[in-house]
Order: structure tokens, then sequence, then C-alpha cells
């Protein structure tokens, strides 16, 4: 029995628990590896996570993105797949579905959240325009600067504090986001770019009552609103849960509101529609869109399908509508909040509050004896790697990469490690032995040295970086 356990009848009392609603129908075996065995693998993926064989893997919290458990209703959906070139008839269900849960009239379907961001960034930024956000999140970053944006990070500063304990870490300050259009001219600004659960902050909510203001202010100086929806069902629970005025709407009402302050949204499908591929770009207004249908027929695909299959539009129109469901997403971030309470518990340096979609531990207080660009979150990494077959992820200055003028790494406060849970994927014993092995290489924190760089790729270079210890 775990440590964490209630361990009296006395504390068992008055106790009554949830669970997940849904029962397994279907298993996939796991590969349980030596330490011998994951010695070779990490030095042979040179150090990267990343760059692991999955059959490596014991329990894979590298990214919630496309590794969901999809239900019986949706692999039924994929049976129904309409494979026409044009106009399926899974492309007007997702629509429909969009259009129902979100609120937007127009959608095109891209292959994932990414061909989203490209074509959204071709369509609105010219070439030195600057694009305000909550802070910036790799692949949305490299697709503004690509289409010759400037990326300008308007978050609140309570985010780049990971003990600052704020409900809404997401939010933006809305008095950079002035200072900044007024300094350089509301026509130099292309748009504001807001995402729900900011990821790289730990998966932090944004208020809607931030979202209401800053719809005002974006009113004021005609600029538009875009949102990053890849989490924005998590983000609408945590209004449910601690926003006044919100506990007695559902999470449905909730999401239909927050996308209603804004001019259209990005998708990754790959992470809250429950789905192992896909993405959208939705918007309000039509001549965008017409632009965007152009768009997407030159990078991705037809504007009825944009690199989906129609079994994969089918899946995620299902999934969207399972996604709202309150006792769905109670069960979701309830999971991701019970691993973060057992490590906050046992006194582990992680990122607070917990937000929706993983715990980010904090490897500056993890091992403050490692410098920033002796890359501490990747070694924190591997080090878990090798302790468990865990996986996780570098969010620190691998992930930031270089400054594009400079050419010098940039260097985030935040240097996180992100153990990131899949939806409907493990159970609350793999949390323990996740927590459990934190815990383990925790103890060993001081015997722990950094890494150097002896590969670099140019772009997204956490990715396929290379490294060796020190
Ligand atoms: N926006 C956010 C907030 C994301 O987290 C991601 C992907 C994307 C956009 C891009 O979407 O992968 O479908 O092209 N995040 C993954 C992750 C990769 O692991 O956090 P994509």
């Amino acid at each position: 029995m775990s440590p964490h356990r209630f361990k009296t009848m006395g504390e068992q009392a008055g106790r009554r628990s949830w669970a997940e609603p849904w029962k397994i129908k279907m298993v996939e075996p796991i590969h349980m590896t030596s330490r011998a065995e994951r010695e070779k693998a990490i030095a042979e993926a040179g150090y990267n996570t990343f760059l692991l064989r999955s059959e490596d893997v014991y329990i894979d919290l590298l990214t919630d993105s496309g590794t969901s458990a999809m239900s019986d209703r949706q692999w039924a959906g994929m049976m129904l797949g309409d494979e026409a070139y044009a106009g399926s008839v899974n492309f007007y269900h997702l629509e429909q579905a969009i259009q129902q849960y979100y609120g937007y009239p127009y959608m095109v379907p891209t292959h994932q959240g990414r061909g989203a961001e490209h074509l959204i960034s071709q369509a609105l930024i010219k070439k030195g325009q600057y694009v305000p956000g909550n802070m910036y999140f790799t692949t949305t970053r490299l697709h503004q600067e690509l289409a010759g944006g400037i990326f300008v990070d308007v978050i609140i500063e309570e985010a780049h504090d990971p003990e600052a304990l704020h409900p809404f870490k997401g939010n933006i300050d809305l008095n950079k986001l002035e200072d900044l259009i007024k300094k350089q001219g509301a026509e130099n600004i292309a748009y504001v770019s807001l995402a729900g659960t900011v990821n790289m902050a730990g998966g932090q909510p944004v208020s809607m009552a931030n979202v209401k203001e800053l719809r005002q202010l974006c009113d004021k100086y005609s600029i538009l609103l875009l949102l990053d929806a890849t989490r924005m069902v998590e983000n609408a629970y945590f209004i449910q849960t601690s926003e006044e005025g919100y506990a007695d709407k559902t999470v449905a009402e909730i999401l239909l509101e927050f996308c209603s302050y804004t001019d259209g949204a990005w998708m990754s499908g790959k992470k809250d529609h429950l789905v192992n591929i896909g993405g959208w770009l939705a918007v309000r207004d039509e001549g965008l869109f017409d632009e965007l249908r152009n768009l997407v027929v030159v990078y991705e695909g037809l504007h009825t399908y944009g690199g989906m299959a129609g079994r994969d539009m089918e899946a995620m129109a299902i999934g969207i509508r399972e996604s709202v469901q309150d006792d769905h997403i109670r069960a979701r971030v309830g999971q991701v909040l019970y691993l973060g309470q057992l490590l906050i518990d046992w006194d582990i340096p992680i990122v607070r509050p917990v937000g929706g979609h993983a715990i980010f531990l904090d490897a500056r207080r993890f091992y403050p004896h490692i410098q920033q660009d002796e890359f501490p979150s990747q070694m924190l990494a591997a080090q878990l790697y090798l302790d468990s077959g865990i996986r996780s992820m570098e969010r620190g200055i691998v992930s930031a990469g270089r400054d594009p003028k400079t050419g010098q790494h940039r260097y985030p406060k935040l240097e996180l490690t992100r153990l990131t849970i899949p939806r409907r994927v493990y159970t609350e014993a793999h949390m323990d032995v996740v927590a459990e092995s934190v815990l383990e290489v925790y103890q060993n924190r001081t015997k722990t040295k950094g890494l150097k760089m002896v590969y670099e790729p140019t772009r997204l270079r956490f990715f396929q970086a290379r490294f060796e210890p020190l």
C-alpha cells in the first residue's frame, strides 16, 4: 500500500471517493526494463527522452498529445469514416460539434495544431508586427516568427514564479498589453494570442474575468483576439471550480461563454478532444475564413478534410462531445491533482497551483547546484527514466531555444520537467509509482551533475538535441 493512503478507521470515516466515469474494455501491455537496459537506452538517445523508443518506456508521461484512449463510441465512429475527397459526412459532423461547443461558425480541419498555427500566422501577421501572448508555446511562437511576427510575452508576473499561488496564473497582464499597444501602435499588433491552461507556465488557466476585460481592450483598439483552444475544456473546469459565479454552470456552458469573447481559435485536437491526431482552425469573420480556406488547400488538404481522414474527423466529433462532460473532466483533472498532491505532501518542488494536464517539477529547486546552461530539467527527465522507466519532458532552456536576433540561449525563468498525464490511459496505481520514483530521484539529487549539448538542431531543438553527462 502506498504511503499516502488513508491508514486508520478514523481517517477513513466520512470519506466518499469518486472514480472515473468509464471502465476498461481493452488493455495494452507495457514493458518493464532493467536499470542496465535503461542506461543503454538513454545513452543511445543522447539523454533526450524524445529520442527513446517507446518500447523501452514503462509509464509514458512525455505528453498528453495524441496519447488519449478513445472510447468504444469513438472506435465505432472510425468505422463510419466517409473517405470521400470532398464533402465527407464526417466533416459536417465535426463542423457541427465545433459550432455547438465552441461557437465559431466557420472551420477548416488541419492535420494537427501546428498546421492551424501555420495558417493563422500566415493569414494575419505582416512582417515586423507584434504578437502579444500569455507566455510562448514552442510551435505557436515559431509559426508566428516564421510569418515575420515578433512574439511578446504579456502574461501576469506570477506565471513566472513556480511558487505563486494565484488561481489564474495564465491571465494576461492588461497593463503590459496596453503599454505595448500604445508604444507600438495598434496597427502594428497582428492579434492577441491567448492560450487556455498555459502549457509552459504549468497548465495554468485564464479566468473568465480576464478574457472579458481582454475583449474590451481589444475592441478599444480594434485588435483581433485569437484563442489557442487546445486545453480550453480543462480551463473551463478550473473556472467552474475556482471562479466566483461559475460553480453552477456546466463545463460546456463555460467553454462556450469563454470562446464567445474571442474572434477565433486554433486547436490541437490531440489533447482535449480525446483523439490521436487532428486539429482545426475556426473563426467568426467570413472574409478571414475565405482566406483560410485558400491557404488550407495549399498546405493541408481540401477545406473539408484539411489533412485528416474522414474516420479521424468522426472520432474527433464524438470526442468533443465526450470531452465537455463534467464527469469526464473532473476525473481527468482530478488524476493530475492527485499526483500533484502526493508530491506536495512529500515536499517535492513542483509548480503550484497544480495545472490541468501535467505536473511540472521545478528543476531549479530540485538541482540548485546545476547551472541553467547545464540543462537541469533535461537531466531530471533522464534521471527519472533511469530510475523507473518513466518518460517525462524538458520544459526549460532547451525548449526555449535561441533568440533569433542574438543567437544566444534564451534563459526562461521557469526551468521545468513535465510529467504529462494522457487522458483515460493510466490508473491511480500508475500515479503512485510515478510519485515514488520522483521521490527517489529527489533523495539522490545532490549526487546528480548537469549535461552538455553535443548536437543542436536549428529549429525546435528540444525534439532532437543530443547531450552527454558532464
Ligand atoms: N498549442 C499548445 C498549447 C500545445 O500544447 C500544442 C502541442 C500545440 C499548440 C501544437 O499542437 O502538437 O497538435 O501540432 N503540444 C504538445 C505538447 C506537443 O506535448 O505539449 P500539435
